[in-house]
């Protein structure tokens, strides 16, 4: 009598532990589908910040491309770009990069290019580790400091202008914060540089194109 109901109370356990097994295999995987589309919808949304969307009609985000590393880069790790398209035609890239000289650390920015050479967009790829209060002034929601690179080229800025006002150049700096905007003005001018140098692979390959940038698929 004792064992039947132990074996009874046995295979409802069994049951029980493959029931739940179950359950958290399914949720793991729905959680992690979720977290993917979230991720690539928060990508899409950064991308479309820094390039506004009247410049394209493709797809950003399956329009990436690797960039080895490059000093004009800020870092020798391989970077992601992007490129915006119109009928198939590039009309600006989005490149993300590295600002080494940070007060707290690297920054990393992305940096909309129009294909005639001027920024669309740039903001900061969070997390970074300025001070709130000083340094964090180059994200938007604490101020537009940001945007006082829309509209900058290498051909109506001269290269001596890219440099805070403290340095003899025309961006501002933070009151109290010259380091953090320092480096983001460097890190701007150099993806310019980047840009300009680059322009014939980056901005005039054709998607299947062979070209010093490397195709990678998406969310790679
Ligand atoms: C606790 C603390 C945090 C600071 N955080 C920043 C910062 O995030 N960004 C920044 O540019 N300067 C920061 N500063 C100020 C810098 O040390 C420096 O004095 C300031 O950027 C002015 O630089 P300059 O002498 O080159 O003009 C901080 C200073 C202190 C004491």
């Amino acid at each position: 009598m004792i064992g039947q109901s132990v074996s009874r109370n046995s295979i409802i356990l069994g049951l029980f532990a493959i029931a739940t097994t179950g359950m958290i295999v399914l949720t793991a995987n729905l959680t992690r589908d979720r977290i993917a589309e979230e991720k690539a919808n928060a990508l899409s949304r950064s991308l479309l910040d820094v390039m506004p969307a009247e410049r394209l009609d493709n797809k950003l985000v399956e329009d990436q491309v690797s960039l080895q590393g490059d000093a004009l880069l800020g870092t020798d790790k391989a970077l992601p770009a992007y490129i915006a398209r119109k009928s198939g035609e590039p009309t600006g890239v989005i490149l993300q990069v590295s600002a080494p000289e940070g007060y707290g650390g690297t920054i990393n920015l992305l940096v909309g290019v129009s294909s005639t050479g001027e920024i669309t967009g740039v903001r900061v790829i969070p997390p970074h580790f300025e001070t709130p209060g000083l340094g964090d002034a180059i994200e938007l929601q604490k101020s537009k400091w940001i945007l006082s690179f829309n509209g900058k080229s290498l051909q109506n800025t001269a290269e001596k202008n890219w440099h805070v006002k403290k340095d003899g150049g025309e961006f501002d700096a933070f009151t109290g914060a010259t380091i953090t905007p320092r480096a983001v003005v460097d890190a701007v001018h150099k993806a310019l540089l980047y840009v300009d140098q680059n322009k014939d692979t980056l901005l005039t390959a054709p998607i299947e194109g062979s070209s010093p940038v490397e195709e990678t698929s998406h969310g790679s």
